[in-house]
């Protein structure tokens, strides 16, 4: 029997794919493997029984990577699984900020007492007018499952996208969108694009990627979208920009004291992977790459 324990609620239909030789534990103590969603694990010591960790979502930065690989632990994430709930958000995040959602959803509860709303609603219509999509740029940096499953979307929205990552044997095989362009550098796209949307993983090359020695390349009215890692972004140059109207928007997924007190914030609580699919695929994945492992001693997606 392969004991396995949860950090975080795991979805329950995902950790069904587990075959009967496998148990779910309460006590870390007898685990062989651990599945995690965000808990953050450096300050977590490992029982010397514990094989292996799943990561059941795409990020790793919650986990001591190089610590636990010196205990000779294996550590999976679950690439892909939970993709197309991060772009749909990311689209959301775009609608919103375009059409000014968050501002017309804040004045009717406000003027929910108000028996004469329908008067006040022209007032409302001039204010919160917003701009389309269509035919706007939307600057993709990272092109990984959730950026070009974005691009594939925005594209069939009417957008012009401008794509650029770091390795582009990411998209290695993928047929582009007519309305897709390979940029040279990051540069291009800030140059030139009315979205810039962010996919990239944590990391040392990627912390703060987004600074104000780059904020001020950008296009005039810029909307941001950040729902990869809240460090991307450096939160200390952003207000200036807000403020200034040189970026029109900032949303991100991760909502901090900071940016929570800024203008032109719209900030969602981590939700781009909470979808019962994507929690489903989620874990599903992590099962399986653990049950290799054990089981076989298979390592993917490590
Ligand atoms: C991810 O890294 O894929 C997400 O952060 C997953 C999650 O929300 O737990």
């Amino acid at each position: 029997m392969y004991k396995i324990h949860c950090l975080n609620n795991i979805s329950k239909s995902g950790l069904e794919t587990f075959p009967d030789h496998y148990k779910i534990v309460e006590n870390i103590e007898q685990a062989d493997a651990l599945l995690v969603r965000s808990y953050k694990m450096h300050e977590l010591d490992l029982p010397s029984s514990v094989l292996a960790i799943a990561r059941a979502g795409a990020g790793v930065n919650n986990i001591p990577l190089e610590r636990y690989a010196n205990e000779g632990v294996v550590v999976f994430n679950t690439p892909g699984a939970n993709a197309n709930a991060v772009k749909e958000l990311t689209l959301a995040g775009m609608l919103i900020a375009s059409r000014h959602i968050n501002l017309g959803l804040t004045w009717v509860s406000e003027n929910k007492e108000d028996t004469d709303i329908q008067k006040s609603i022209e007032k409302a219509k001039k204010a919160f007018a917003g701009t389309e999509i269509l035919g706007k740029t939307i600057g993709i940096i990272g092109l990984g499952a959730i950026g070009f499953k974005l691009a594939k979307s925005c594209a069939a929205l009417g957008m012009n996208v401008l794509g650029y990552d770091r390795d582009l044997n990411v998209i290695k095989g993928e047929i582009l969108p007519e309305s897709m362009k390979i940029a040279d550098s990051n540069e291009e796209i800030y140059a030139s694009a009315d979205f810039i949307s962010l996919h990239l993983p944590l990391n040392d090359h990627t912390k703060h990627i987004i600074d104000k020695k780059v904020m001020q390349h950008m296009k005039d009215g810029v909307v941001l979208l950040n729902f990869s890692r809240d460090q991307l972004v450096n939160d200390d140059d952003l207000e200036d920009f807000l403020t200034s109207g040189k970026i029109k928007a900032y949303v991100t997924d991760f909502p901090n004291y900071k940016t929570a007190n800024m203008e032109h914030v719209i900030a969602i609580p981590h939700l781009g992977a909470s979808t019962a699919e994507a929690e489903e695929n989620c874990a599903a994945m992590a099962a399986e790459e653990i049950k290799d492992y054990l089981e076989l001693g298979i390592i993917r997606n490590s």
